[in-house]
């Protein structure tokens, strides 16, 4: 039996869709279900090494924004490593594509109308910046979250043993040891976690949030 050749029209041209892809707006607008949640949606992304307190700071956000009625879902790079990026590893070129399959999920689930939390190392600008971009094309506001502290007291915080191992090389290209981390430049929240309290610090966060989405 031959195998049937490919019609041209089927291939797909580099990063980008097949010409025979057509994209479905729907029929809903986004505005409708931000009307039955009584929110806006938004995708508040949370960058910064490990240890820096993303994830603290967001599970508090979290907290208090569900107790205070707003639908909001924190999508963690640890746990997205464990299905859908769990064939990606720590190379650069396997973080930007970490970080662009975590930027679209970021942009469907905000098109629900809900408040994404999302708490990605995510180390080089550019990715960031193609984040970004996905989200003003799709009309979604994008608040970038710079959480810091110094590279010690991250270190010092350790909380998952993962600097020491770096330290006796047995984690290679470890963000902020092996590898490079590339701070925002003009991020819509500075935060660090070294002069805030947990509570403080996602205060911050909801006070800054509130006065962006009214
Ligand atoms: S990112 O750089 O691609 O954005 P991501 O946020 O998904 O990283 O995952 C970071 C988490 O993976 C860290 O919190 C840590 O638990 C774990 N990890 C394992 N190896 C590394 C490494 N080489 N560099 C940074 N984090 C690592």
């Amino acid at each position: 039996m031959s195998t049937p050749s490919t019609p041209a029209s089927s291939k797909s041209p580099p990063g980008g869709p097949s010409r025979d892809v057509v994209w479905d707006a729907g029929i809903q607008a986004r505005g409708v279900r931000e009307g039955l949640l009584g929110q806006k949606a938004a995708t508040v992304w949370m960058t910064g090494i490990s240890g820096s307190g993303k994830s603290t700071v967001a599970a508090e956000v979290e907290r208090r924004l569900v107790a205070s009625g707003r639908l909001a879902y924190r999508l963690d790079g640890d746990n997205l490593r464990h299905g859908l990026n769990a064939d990606l590893g720590f190379s650069a070129e396997d973080r930007t594509e970490n970080i662009r399959r975590a930027g679209e999920v970021c942009r469907l689930i905000a098109d629900t109308g809900a408040i994404v939390i999302a708490t990605f190392i995510s180390p080089f600008a550019a990715d960031r910046a193609a984040c970004r971009r996905v989200h003003e094309a799709a009309g979604i506001p994008f608040i970038e979250v710079h959480v810091h502290c110094p590279l010690e007291v991250a270190e010092s915080r350790d909380p998952k043993g993962l600097y020491q191992r770096a330290r006796k090389g047995e984690i290679k290209d470890f963000t902020g040891i092996g590898q490079g981390y590339e701070p925002p430049s003009d991020p819509e929240i500075d935060l660090d976690t070294s002069k805030l309290s947990i509570d403080a610090a996602a205060e911050a966060l909801i006070e800054s949030l509130r006065k962006r989405l009214a």
